[in-house]
């Protein structure tokens, strides 16, 4: 009983160990990839605002038929999948270069042929066959990418940038929740 009670204690404990490493070579992953090579940690679309995103856009794909949908930096699929399930007469496709995130959105759609995930990264993706992108970034990110987007999204193409704005470029539609940080901007190319 001693030694079974024993064994016990020693397998939790090495379990609770295995867990913080585990848990602290992922944290140390984030703040590498995002402190000192200025990417966004993957922390997914949240909130009302998501939700408020979420929603808008659902109601410019209803009724629509296939239109494809990029995610620039689609972290764990958190957008993608539900849009994914909800509209499988449109095409949906996420680009992450963070191998974490990348796997587990592979996993979770794996059962969605209508949702493909590029293990790529942004600044390198054609973006002119999108006919809706949506971007939760940062607002570094989105200062460099603008020109980008600009440049060669498709005439018509909507631009829903979650909390963060692109510079020089008006937005159709500024859709505030209170604060600055609650909001998203709806871009329409010309
Ligand atoms: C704040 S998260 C948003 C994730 C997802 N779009 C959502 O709304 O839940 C931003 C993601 O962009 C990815 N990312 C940042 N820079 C990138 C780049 N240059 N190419 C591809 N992915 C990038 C990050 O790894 C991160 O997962």
């Amino acid at each position: 009983m001693a030694e079974f009670l024993l064994f016990s204690v020693l397998l939790i404990m090495a379990i609770a160990v295995f867990t913080c490493v585990i848990l602290s070579i992922i944290g140390i992953y984030f703040m590498i990839s995002s402190c000192f090579m200025s990417y966004p940690p993957p922390v997914p679309s949240s909130g009302l605002l998501k939700e408020k995103a979420l929603q808008d856009i659902c109601d410019y794909l209803q009724n629509k038929k296939g239109l494809t949908i990029m995610d620039l930096g689609s972290g764990w699929g958190t957008m993608l999948l539900p849009l994914a399930k909800r509209f499988p007469q449109h095409s949906f496709i996420g680009i992450e270069h963070a191998f974490f995130p990348y796997m587990v959105s592979k996993l979770r759609a794996r059962k969605l042929p209508n949702l493909h995930l590029k293990r790529s990264d942004i600044f390198k993706t054609d973006i002119a066959g999108a006919d809706v992108i949506y971007c939760f970034l940062m607002q570094k990110l989105m200062n460099d990418l603008t020109p980008h987007l600009k440049q060669n999204m498709r005439s018509g193409a909507r631009l829903y940038s979650c909390r963060f704005y692109c510079p020089d470029w008006k937005p159709a539609a500024t859709v505030s929740l209170g604060s600055e940080y609650d909001t998203y901007y709806l871009y329409i190319k010309d």
